[in-house]
């Protein structure tokens, strides 16, 4: 496990590009699962997605607050339910937080890290941690979703919402 340079706004545009599928999940993939984690962890996110590290496929890593990492592997939402406002972060977003909407709960599914076929309810910060990470593989973040300038604001980093 290695961890690997972040890709921040403005300057890495691969955080702009929308990642490519992956066809098989080898060794290789696997590699790339366990350096996103090392790099999540290293960082202290709750998730991250493979274009955060410069690399443009469709694979995210989440980690809940006192749970295990999972990762998921051309993963796709097929059920959005509700609506609540959060505050956001992105650690490819540094010093800046907003106050957007997401699902109250989505269902998602995609392979594993041994591509095996799964799917996941989730609610809460996993829903909004899994939105937020498949919004990174189709190059969108979260301030293209902060309504008007003054729900965007500086925060330390000390202060940063959940970084994701
Ligand atoms: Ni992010």
């Amino acid at each position: 496990m290695a961890v690997r340079k972040m890709c921040c706004l403005p300057g890495d545009l691969v955080l702009r590009q929308k990642a490519k599928r992956v066809p098989t999940v080898d060794g290789s993939i696997r590699r790339l699962i366990d350096d996103m984690v090392a790099t999540m962890q290293q960082q202290g996110g709750v998730g991250l997605a493979a274009p955060q590290i410069g690399v443009s496929l469709r694979v995210v890593v989440i980690q809940l607050p006192d749970e295990e990492p999972f990762a998921l592997v051309n993963p796709e939402i097929v059920k959005r339910s509700g609506e609540r406002e959060v505050v956001e972060g992105c650690l490819s977003v540094p010093g800046y937080a907003g106050d957007i909407r997401r699902s109250v709960s989505v269902t998602v599914k995609g392979w594993d890290r041994w591509g095996k076929p799964v799917r996941i309810k989730a609610t809460g910060l996993q829903a909004q941690a899994l939105e937020h990470e498949l919004d990174h593989l189709n190059g969108v973040l979260f301030v293209d979703h902060v309504e008007s300038p003054d729900r965007l604001r500086r925060v330390g980093t000390e202060a940063q919402a959940e970084g994701m």
